[in-house]
């Protein structure tokens, strides 16, 4: 679990030419569900290419603690013996879901339809992260949950022991919210209806369906409207995790901004909900192209190759993309600060609820590295200064955030003067092995306390 260790302050210096190949780990999200959907099934769950980071080895724990029978079997390959819909038990310890907030609120929906009761914590990120977004839906089903003030973990989920479906227009965008309503229908006699504005991720809708649920989308006037029968019997799948277009982001906008780098980064999941920052980098005029393109597991995936880029031109990011891009902002913005001109950001107040403010987060570091910033309640902007100047030269904080910690390092890599960063530990959450990929490509990188 993060932000309960040692901080590790972090440095990272103008890099040589990044090149090779980035291997990066599999995709968060789908290890989550993988893990989630697996113990809810009957019988056993097979693995491979599971991410190993610190997110994913909590929610592995507390399908234990819920009864399933999780195996790590070495080299990202696991299993999981499921105990079927409805048919956890009471934890009878407290569920620490570390930093991550797909972990407790998947985790909560899964629970919230039987007839047991779960308390829930986290780190010091997670306990400052809003939890009604997902009580009060699961209140519907004849959840009942006791927090703190504002909602807030550490709080005790009671399941309803008799549950109704429910029919929930999710007032956010947000993959999580939508992802706990569809889990806790899953114990609901009857049609749970789930409906979206703007479309999320979809890995749920997608994993539901191979696991054997009966979930039909449909696009209407009122959004995408998902419906879910209940009570299904959930078959044990197969499962190869593909790597996270996440992490990917990483590599390969770091590459952009080096001097002189060819990075391939291979096998990553184009989904159509998670990929708009390859979209928007494209649009800037970056020189990322994709190779191999093919089909794996009924997902879109292709080899990225991302090289320097000079000459990327700020852009208005359109808010409708915002969804297939929340969680890279961050790192779009230290591709922006090297490009020329104003990239604009709008439609994203859900990156004020994040790991930190991740717009606040940003905006601090990047004008202590002379790179100018404007923000409103959902948007910010970026000046460019272009590639190659900026600054640099400060300590910026983390947050016990892992995107924020990997944004300002990458940024260093391309700086006039040092990035360094307060704690870099959160970076375990995600992306565990960041430093040594980073450093194989050739990133000036380095704990500063080793
Ligand atoms: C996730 C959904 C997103 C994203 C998070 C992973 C998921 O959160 O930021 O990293 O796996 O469902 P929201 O649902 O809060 O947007």
């Amino acid at each position: 679990m993060s932000g309960h260790g040692t901080p590790i302050p972090m440095t990272s210096t103008l890099s040589g030419p990044l090149s090779g190949r980035a291997e990066v780990p599999g995709d968060k999200s789908i290890s989550h569900r993988s893990l989630i959907l697996g113990a809810m099934a009957v019988g056993e769950t097979r693995i491979s290419g599971l991410l190993e980071g610190e997110d994913v080895i909590d929610t592995a724990k507390a399908m234990r603690a819920f009864g399933a029978e999780v195996t790590d079997h070495g080299g990202g390959e696991w299993s999981v013996y499921g105990v079927g819909v409805g048919g956890f038990a009471e934890p009878d310890q407290v569920i620490d879901c570390g930093n991550s907030g797909t972990g407790v609120r998947l985790i909560m929906g899964a629970m919230a339809t039987s007839p047991i009761s779960a308390t829930f914590t986290g780190d010091a990120s997670l306990n400052k992260r809003p939890m009604a977004r997902v009580t009060d839906p699961l209140a519907l089903f004849g959840t009942r949950s006791v927090g703190r003030s504002g909602g807030r973990l550490p709080m005790t989920i009671v399941g309803a022991a008799d549950p109704v479906p429910v029919r929930y227009v999710v007032p956010v965008p947000s993959a999580q919210v939508k992802s706990a309503v569809l889990l806790a229908g899953l114990n609901a006699p009857g049609k749970t209806v789930v409906i979206e504005k703007e479309a999320t991720r979809d890995h749920t809708e997608r994993m539901l369906r191979g696991f054997g649920a009966e979930l039909t989308v449909e696009e209407t006037e009122e959004g995408r409207v998902i419906t879910l029968t209940g009570r299904p019997e959930l078959k044990p799948q197969t499962i190869a995790v593909p790597r996270d277009p996440s992490s990917a982001a990483f590599p390969v906008c770091a590459a952009l901004i080096v001097p002189g780098s060819d990075v391939l980064v291979p096998g990553i999941g184009l989904n159509p909900t998670r990929s708009g920052l390859f979209t928007t980098l494209r649009e800037m005029g970056a020189d990322l192209t994709y190779e191999n393109e093919r089909e794996e597991g009924g997902e879109p995936v292709a080899d990225l190759r991302a090289r320097y880029s000079p000459d990327m031109k700020g852009i208005e990011v359109p808010p409708e993309r915002a969804a297939s891009m929340i969680d890279e902002y961050p790192i779009l913005s230290v591709v922006a600060a090297n490009a020329t001109g104003t990239t604009m950001m709008t439609g994203v107040k859900e990156l004020r609820v994040k790991e930190s403010d991740r717009i606040d987060a940003m905006a601090v570091g990047l004008r202590a590295c002379g790179v100018e910033v404007d923000e409103g309640d959902d948007w910010w902007s970026v000046e460019g200064v272009g590639a190659g100047n900026v600054a640099g030269g400060a300590t910026c904080a983390s947050h016990l955030d892992h995107r924020i910690a990997m944004s300002f390092l990458v940024m260093g890599m391309a700086a006039q003067k040092p990035v360094s960063v307060d704690d870099g530990s959160p970076i375990a959450t995600s992306f565990p092995v960041f430093e040594p990929l980073m450093a194989s490509l050739g990133a000036s990188l380095r704990r500063d306390n080793a």
